[in-house]
């Protein structure tokens, strides 16, 4: 009886398991919450208009479409630690980039770095 009731409960534990990983956070929108960070936060710099670093933030289809410089990692979907992007803004050592983004500071909130992250983390879709 005690064995089937344990048994029980470390597959239970398991199911838990393999359904948390690591963002069990929400499922993050581009449109609505990624998208309006570039628009009030980097667009003054990466626009179609004022593209510093090749970087045109205006939307998903330019974003995706990387840059001359860093063509495949800027966006590497299912791994932000990989993506350019999420060096660029996050609140670690910059190991690729010797700046952080948005140049000059005030820097990104850990939320909105969390989101960045997050959406990255779960496909980087146009969602
Ligand atoms: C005040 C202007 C300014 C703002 C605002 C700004 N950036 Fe930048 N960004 C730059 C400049 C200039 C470069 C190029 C730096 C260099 O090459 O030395 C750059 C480069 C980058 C790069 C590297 C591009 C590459 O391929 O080398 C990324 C990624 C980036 N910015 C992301 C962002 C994000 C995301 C934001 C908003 C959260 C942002 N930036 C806000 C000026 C800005």
């Amino acid at each position: 009886m005690t064995e089937k009731y344990l048994t029980g409960m470390l597959l239970l534990s398991l199911l838990l398991l393999t359904t948390c990983d690591d963002t069990d956070n929400e499922p993050v929108s581009f449109q609505e919450q990624i998208l309006p960070i570039f628009m009030t936060r980097c667009i003054s710099c990466h626009s179609s208009d004022a593209s510093f670093g090749n970087l045109d933030l205006s939307s998903y289809e330019s974003l995706m479409s990387g840059n001359n410089d860093h063509p495949d990692n800027l966006v590497v979907p299912g791994y932000p630690d990989q993506s350019l992007l999420y060096e660029a803004v996050a609140n670690n050592e910059q190991t690729v980039l010797d700046y952080r983004m948005p140049k000059d500071g005030p820097y990104l909130s850990e939320v909105d770095i969390q989101s960045i992250y997050d959406w990255i983390y779960q496909g980087a879709k146009d969602n």
